[in-house]
């Protein structure tokens, strides 16, 4: 009788044959720090009620600002929501209209904010790009251009949680989410206070609110009360890859997003797990 040969190739990979839900038998493979993709990246995430809500007065300063540190710094400048997007979030809700279907409505200021600021950067090269763009071509367009504007909204779309009916995965955490798959070289999150403090410096009994200086995501996950930031931020942080800190710091003190770029402590570092390779 003929030997009866087989054609099938085996393809020689330590994750062919086996459950990629244990972790005990994935990590000895998927547990290395990733490659670092735009190391040379900053990420700049402008704060959608803190500064492009108050118009002008606070705007053309920052533009300002950032204008000058393009020839120091590479930026990928992500915008997000405000006001409208609250409001739309409140008719949204009394139309009964579902978690998935009012990210993207929310989403859409981010973009809208992003695309003002684009305009104003433009004499600089600078122009908005949608979000299949940063996935694929943000290399090239940095390339060409010192900057770019996009939307900090993750898309999630209707692949929101439906944990909440407000959107959980916001500017804050679409920014971080982006800095950290880039490995990008930091994340500045630029608000209208000085940083995060231990109450809302805004709000009842404000005046007596401590700035916190620094602080670690995990520690800050556990504290009830309100933040100047996503809660999904933190949770999100608690799995960084890349980024060991974020820096919180106000955009309506000129010279605080080129200190933070640089480096220096001017807000609130909340740290990650990560720790320098
Ligand atoms: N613990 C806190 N520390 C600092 N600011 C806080 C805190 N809790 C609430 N806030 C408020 O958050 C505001 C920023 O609002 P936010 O919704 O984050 O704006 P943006 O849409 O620009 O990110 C601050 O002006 C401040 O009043
Ligand atoms: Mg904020």
């Amino acid at each position: 009788m003929a030997k009866h040969t087989t054609s099938i190739k085996h393809v020689a990979s330590p994750l062919a044959r086996q459950t990629l839900l244990d972790g005990a038998l994935t990590s000895p493979v998927a547990a290395k720090r990733p490659a670092r993709l735009l190391p040379w990246l900053q990420v700049v995430k402008i704060g959608g009620r803190s500064i492009m809500d108050r118009g002008a007065d606070a705007i053309l300063p920052v533009v300002d600002e950032l204008r000058k540190l393009l020839p120091e710094h590479r930026l990928l400048i992500l915008t997000g929501a405000g006001i409208r997007a609250r409001h739309i979030y409140s008719v949204g809700l009394d139309l009964g209209l579902p978690v998935g279907s009012l990210a993207p409505l929310a989403a859409s200021e981010a973009g809208q904010n992003g695309h003002i600021l684009a305009s104003l950067l433009a004499p600089e090269g600078v122009s908005y790009i949608e979000h299949p763009t940063v996935a694929n071509q943000l290399a090239i367009h940095l390339t060409a251009a010192r900057a770019v504007v996009g939307s900090a909204f993750p898309p999630y779309h209707h692949h929101e949680f439906p944990t909440s009916r407000i959107p959980t995965h916001r500017a804050d955490t679409g920014a971080f989410l982006l800095a950290d798959a880039l490995g990008a070289a930091g994340l500045t999150i630029v608000e209208d206070v000085d940083g995060l403090y231990d109450i809302d410096p805004k709000g009842p009994g404000g005046e007596k609110a401590q700035l916190v200086r620094e602080a670690s995501a995990t520690d800050l996950a556990k504290l009830k009360g309100s933040l100047p930031f996503d809660h999904a931020l933190l949770e999100v942080m608690a799995n960084a890859r890349q980024l060991e800190h974020v820096q919180v710091v106000n955009g309506l003190v000129p010279g605080r997003i080129t200190a933070a770029l640089r480096g220096e402590p001017v807000g609130t570092l909340i740290h990650t797990s990560v720790r320098p390779a």
